[in-house]
């Protein structure tokens, strides 16, 4: 059952573009190392046993909406959970990331990785319909890696700079490169299906390293297979954040790509970002460092954010990247207080 104030919550309403009572926040990666409970229930586990652990992803998600009371919950998850579960022998390693045993190269690596059934996560069902139900009028963001994003883990074999073998890759063996881009986007269509129906009211695709594309590769050999699962989604009747790092160059047609709303990092000021993404709500983009910084430097720096957002068709505030693990959640604390009593 649908919480009956859901669909009024600041953060659908502003994704929707409609007048919210107060400008939503958020935190990419508000789950994770900066907070001391997530340390303490992760201690001894690995990362993808307990993406797998539907008591502990409640619990997990639950903490930064408990702490900072923040208008949405993000699942705990990761972007290559989905691979994990179809098949791929891949692990998440402390401090370094994913890394795949068996980098994707041919056509036959990409033909030997399954699509992905509900089949494949009834963990994730679980857990998001556990979810939902405690957290009411709070919406949960559903999640998937973008195409692009993810391939690069598959064929680097793990996380990269540059994106070289990738790049490689989609230049020089291109029905290769779209037969893998043609997988991963099912497989992310599928994984944000079953988040979205078992109880999910937004999605966000996360293409962190889409900045490492020309407009026009972009165009060309990625953004098509992201519209793909934008489209898949919209059909789910959610709204659909579509964000990047390093997209100053890609931010209209990270938006055309299907998007409702476009998150922008923290190196393009919104007052940019605005013109570019058309008719859709924004979501950002304070610098990620600035937790750092004095708490009033800080606070002084979100109110610029908060009135350049004042523009957009709707802003949802966030950073503009993830919570970076040395963050004190005192002073996220303190920025979340002061976006909910900032006066639109
Ligand atoms: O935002 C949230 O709180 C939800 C959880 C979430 C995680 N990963 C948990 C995680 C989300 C949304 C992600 C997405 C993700 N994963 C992205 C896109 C977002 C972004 O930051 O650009 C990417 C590129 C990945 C791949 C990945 N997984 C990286 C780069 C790392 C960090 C490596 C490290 O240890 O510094 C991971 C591991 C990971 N995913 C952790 C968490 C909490 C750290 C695991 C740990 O606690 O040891």
């Amino acid at each position: 059952m649908t919480h009956p104030g859901l669909s009024d919550s600041p953060l659908l309403k502003a994704a929707r573009g409609e007048e919210p009572a107060h400008t939503p926040v958020w935190f990419m990666r508000q789950a994770g190392r900066s907070l001391p409970e997530y340390l303490k229930v992760r201690e001894g586990i690995g990362m993808l046993e307990s993406c797998m652990d539907p008591g502990l992803v409640h619990e997990i998600t639950m903490q930064p909406v408990r702490r900072y009371g923040v208008d949405a919950a993000i699942f705990f998850s990761d972007i290559v959970l989905p691979l994990k579960a179809v098949g791929v022998d891949l692990d998440i390693k402390a401090g370094i990331g994913p890394v795949v045993a068996s980098p994707v190269r041919t056509m036959a690596d990409v033909e030997a990785i399954p699509d992905l059934t509900p089949e494949h996560v009834p963990f994730i069902t679980e857990a998001v319909r556990s979810l939902v139900g405690e957290l009411g009028a709070t919406p949960l963001i559903g999640f998937a890696g973008a195409p692009f994003t993810v391939a690069s883990y598959l064929v680097e074999g793990g996380p990269s700079k540059e994106h070289a073998k990738t790049k490689a890759m989609m230049f020089g063996a291109p029905d290769v490169w779209d037969a893998l881009m043609r997988k991963i986007g099912g497989i992310a269509a599928a994984y944000l299906r079953v988040q979205v129906e078992a109880g999910a009211s937004a999605v966000q695709l996360f293409d962190s390293w889409a900045g490492a594309l020309t407009p026009t590769d972009y165009r060309t050999s990625v953004m098509p297979h992201s519209a793909r699962v934008l489209a898949d989604a919209g059909t789910l009747g959610v709204p659909r954040i579509h964000f990047g790092v390093g997209t100053s160059n890609l931010l209209s047609l990270m938006g055309e790509a299907g998007a409702d709303v476009v998150g922008v990092d923290w190196r393009t000021p919104l007052e940019s970002a605005i013109p570019l993404v058309g008719d859709r709500a924004v979501q950002g983009n304070l610098d990620p460092t600035l937790v750092f910084a004095p708490t009033d430097v800080m606070l002084d720096r979100a109110r610029e954010v908060l009135e350049a957002g004042r523009a957009a068709k709707g802003h949802i505030f966030n950073l503009g990247h993830g919570v970076i693990p040395s963050t004190d959640p005192d002073q996220l604390k303190r920025l979340s207080d002061f976006v909910h009593a900032w006066q639109r």
